[in-house]
């Protein structure tokens, strides 16, 4: 049955369905030839269910208007992909320029927010606060808030247990043996890191002004699946979020077209950081 469903045509109307309910649930964009993704990612579903094909899943979610079943399929066509110390610039930059800046500015209140806006399964959060535990902030008042679309990686991102392959991935062996305990076959951070972040179920195109205001922004591997107006507004209610002179970090290959109204862009330490007016 599985297999059939891999070769079963997908009806043009119900393409478009499913293209029309993920961009609705999630804002992500899928062009009309991405067949071969809908087929891959969405054949678990399929089969869990004991249907026969991609066109039996539409008529079900037509039918029913399941809801966990509709976001089924929207988890399922949304990538998570991430690692620890994704893009080593980037923390170089942090560490090099922003913190020794934030230190000086906020030696009397010792407070600092960090956002992972898109966290995934939370490794971008972690390794923030792993930087700041290596760069001498324990005693500081750090909160580091992580937030993504979908409830299934932010529990994972929550538990901050994983698995040796995703530990294998970007983290120093240093990192692994300082802050990180073994648990079976999985790998789980230590309560001195687990603390310093929080996660949050949020589907960035809602508002988002109550959530700042922050010192730096991670928006990153997420607005490349978004249209033109979807980032506008975006990148306007994380501006709104994020003190004068903060950062937003994007994705190493990622330009937002019309940024220029609210960020002024510099290159420090060899990459791209987006400096809130
Ligand atoms: C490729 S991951 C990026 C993870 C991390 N920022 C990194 O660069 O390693 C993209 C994440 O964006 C999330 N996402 C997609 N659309 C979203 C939306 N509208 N609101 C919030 N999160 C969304 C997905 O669930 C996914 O976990």
């Amino acid at each position: 049955m599985g297999s059939q469903s891999l070769v079963t045509e997908i009806l043009p109307e119900n393409y478009r369905f499913l293209q029309a309910h993920v961009y609705s649930q999630v804002g992500i964009v899928l062009e009309d030839n991405k067949h071969y993704l809908f087929h891959s990612r969405l054949a678990p579903i399929v089969k869990h269910l004991g249907l026969g094909s991609i066109n039996e899943l539409c008529t079900l979610l037509h039918a029913r208007r399941d809801r966990e079943i509709g976001q089924q399929v929207v988890e399922a066509m949304t990538t998570n992909e991430t690692y620890f110390f994704r893009d080593p610039l980037q923390y170089n930059a942090i560490r090099t320029v922003l913190l020794p800046r934030l230190k000086e500015e906020r030696r009397d209140n010792k407070k600092l927010r960090f956002w992972s806006a898109a966290a995934s399964t939370g490794q971008e959060a972690y390794s923030l606060a792993m930087l700041l535990l290596e760069e001498g902030l324990k005693d500081w008042n750090i909160q580091i808030l992580g937030t993504d679309f979908s409830s299934k990686v932010v529990e994972r991102a929550r538990a901050a247990t994983y698995q040796q392959i995703e530990v294998n991935r970007g983290l120093p062996s240093t990192h692994l043996v300082k802050y990180f305990n073994r648990n079976a076959l999985e790998w789980q951070l230590n309560e001195q890191v687990r603390r310093m972040a929080r996660f949050e179920t949020i589907d960035l195109r809602k508002s988002m002004r109550t959530l700042g205001p922050f010192d730096l922004v991670f928006c990153r591997n997420v607005m490349i699946y978004f249209d033109n107006e979807t980032k506008q507004k975006i990148m306007k209610e994380i501006h709104s979020t994020l003190f004068r002179g903060g950062w937003l970090l994007l994705g190493g290959a990622e330009t937002v077209f019309g940024l220029d109204e609210w960020f002024d862009r510099q290159t420090v330490a060899n990459m791209t950081a987006y400096i809130a007016r």
